[in-house]
C-alpha cells in the first residue's frame, strides 16, 4: 500500500483514516475493498450515512438513469421536478402514515447544517438564545453546532469561546431519569438559577457519539411536556440516528413525544450523497425568505436516491420489521460476548441497529477495533474515552455477513483479551 501522498499531502486533520489505514477503491453492498481487491465488511457504514450499504443497485439505477436523461443536478433552492418528487414522497410514505405535518426545510447538505438552521429558527421564534443542549451531545462542528457539543477537543479547536448554550444531564446520567428531569425542572423555572431562560432544546435519542446512551420514553416525554409549559421547541437531532438506524425511520416514533423540529441528514440520500433536512412545525416557520441560504441546499441527485430509498424500503411494514429480527440478533450476540470479560466490564448500549458494546477502556476498544480491522471488519469506537465498540451495520445486511461479522467482532475480542492477559 502506497498512501505517502496522503501523509504528505492531506491535513493532520484528517481521522478515520488513521483507524482504518487502507486505500479503498471499490464498495458493494455489506463490502469495501481496497485496492489490492481485499474485502472489509463495513460495520461503520459512512457513521451512518449508508444505511442502505454500498452502491445499493435499487437506489443507483434510479440516480444513474437521471444521470442519462440529463436530470438538473444543482439549481440553488429552485423548484425542480426531483425535488417534488421526493417531498411527495417523504410526505406520503413517511410523514403521513406517522401522523405527522411538518414543513420541510433544506438547509446545506451536511448534518451540522440542519442543526444550524434548527438553532437560528429556535432563537428566531423565542427572541431568546439559550439553547439546551445535554452531557455527552454531538451536533456537529460548525460554530453553532459546536456549542452543542461536548468533546472538549472539538470544542478548543474552536478557537474563540462558543456561547449560547447550556448543557443539562442526558438523561439516567445522574442515576434515575427522573432526577435529571426534576433538576432541568427546577434550573430552568427557578429564576434565581441563573440559567438564562431556554429558546430551546435540542436532544439526541441515542447519543451517536456519546456513548450510545439511549433516553427513554418516560424521560422523553417529561423534557417534551417542560418544553412545552415552557413554550419553546423541541428539537430531535436525528442525524445519525434517524432513517431507521433504531429500528424505525425516526428514532422517536415509539416514544411518545412529536418534536416541533427534526433535524435529518446522512442516509437521508439513501445513497451517501450529501444531503439534509429540517423538518419544523408549521407555525414555526418564521422564516423571511432567504433569511438561511446556502449554495448547496437541495442536491437534486440526494433527491433521487432519497425518493429511491423510501420507495424501495419504506413503503410497508417488510423493512422495518427486518429490522427488529437483526437488532434481536446483535443484541443477543453482544450479549453473549459480555461473557469474554471479566463480570460487569463489558455492557451492551443502544437500541436499534445502533448498538455496542461499552467495554470501560478506550485503549482496549480501539484495540479490539484495530484487531477486527486486520480480520477484515471495519467496526469504530465511541463515548466519552472511546471506550464503546459501536456496531452500524448496514440496515440492509444480509443474515450471511451480519453473522460473519459478529464472528469476526467475536475472533478480535477472544484475540485481544488473550494478548492483554498474556502481557500481564
Ligand atoms: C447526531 C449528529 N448530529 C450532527 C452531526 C453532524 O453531521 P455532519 O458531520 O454531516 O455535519 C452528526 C455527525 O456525526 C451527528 O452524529
Amino acid at each position: 500500500m502506497n498512501d505517502s501522498t496522503f501523509a504528505e499531502y492531506e491535513s493532520n486533520v484528517r481521522s478515520y483514516c488513521r483507524s482504518f489505514p487502507a486505500v479503498f477503491r471499490k464498495a458493494s453492498g455489506d463490502l469495501i475493498y481496497d485496492e489490492a481487491g481485499n474485502p472489509y465488511l463495513d460495520f461503520l457504514s459512512g457513521a451512518s450515512s449508508l444505511n442502505y450499504g454500498h452502491n445499493n443497485g435499487l437506489i443507483r439505477q434510479e440516480i444513474t438513469a437521471y444521470l442519462q436523461e440529463e436530470g438538473i443536478v444543482h439549481s440553488l433552492d429552485m423548484y425542480t421536478a426531483a425535488k417534488r418528487s421526493f417531498i411527495e414522497d417523504f410526505v406520503t410514505h413517511i410523514l403521513k402514515p406517522r401522523g405527522l405535518d411538518y414543513k420541510l426545510q433544506f438547509p446545506g447538505p451536511a448534518g451540522t447544517n440542519a442543526v444550524e438552521a434548527a438553532m437560528k429558527l429556535a432563537r428566531k421564534v423565542t427572541g431568546r438564545t439559550n439553547i439546551i443542549a445535554f452531557t455527552n451531545a454531538f451536533h456537529g462542528m460548525s460554530l453553532g453546532a459546536l456549542s452543542a457539543t461536548t468533546d472538549p477537543v472539538k470544542r478548543s479547536a474552536a478557537g474563540i469561546s462558543l456561547p449560547g448554550v447550556t448543557f443539562m444531564p442526558y438523561c439516567g446520567s445522574l442515576g434515575s431519569p427522573d432526577t435529571t428531569l426534576e433538576y432541568m425542572e427546577k434550573t430552568l423555572t427557578n429564576r434565581g438559577s441563573g440559567v438564562e431562560p431556554p429558546a430551546g432544546f435540542l436532544v439526541e435519542l441515542v447519543q451517536g457519539e456519546g456513548g450510545l446512551n439511549t433516553a427513554t420514553s418516560e424521560w422523553l416525554q417529561g423534557l417534551a411536556s417542560l418544553a412545552r409549559r415552557l413554550e419553546v421547541p423541541l428539537i430531535v437531532d436525528d442525524i445519525q440516528a434517524g432513517c431507521g438506524r433504531t429500528g424505525t425511520f425516526f428514532s422517536f416514533e415509539e416514544m411518545g413525544i412529536t418534536p416541533d423540529i427534526v433535524c435529518l441528514a446522512k442516509s437521508l440520500s439513501g445513497y451517501g450523497l450529501p444531503m439534509a433536512l429540517v423538518l419544523l412545525k408549521r407555525e414555526l416557520d418564521v422564516w423571511q425568505p432567504g433569511e438561511h441560504n446556502g449554495t448547496f441546499r437541495g442536491n437534486n441527485l440526494g433527491f433521487v436516491g432519497a425518493s429511491a430509498a423510501i420507495r424501495n424500503y419504506w413503503r410497508d411494514r417488510r423493512f422495518q420489521e427486518s429490522l427488529a429480527v437483526k437488532s434481536a440478533y446483535i443484541r443477543q450476540t453482544l450479549q453473549d460476548l459480555c461473557t469474554l470479560f471479566p463480570e460487569g466490564e463489558a455492557v451492551v448500549k443502544g437500541r436499534g441497529l445502533m448498538l455496542g458494546l461499552d467495554v470501560k477502556h478506550g485503549l482496549l476498544a480501539e484495540t479490539i477495533s484495530r484487531q477486527a480491522f486486520t480480520n477484515g471488519l471495519i467496526i469504530e469506537t465511541c463515548g466519552r474515552s472511546d471506550q464503546v465498540v459501536k456496531l452500524l451495520p448496514p440496515l440492509t445486511i444480509s443474515d450471511e455477513n451480519l453473522k460473519a461479522g459478529l464472528g469476526i467482532l467475536r475472533r478480535s475480542m477472544e484475540q485481544v483479551l488473550e494478548d492483554t492477559l498474556l502481557s500481564v
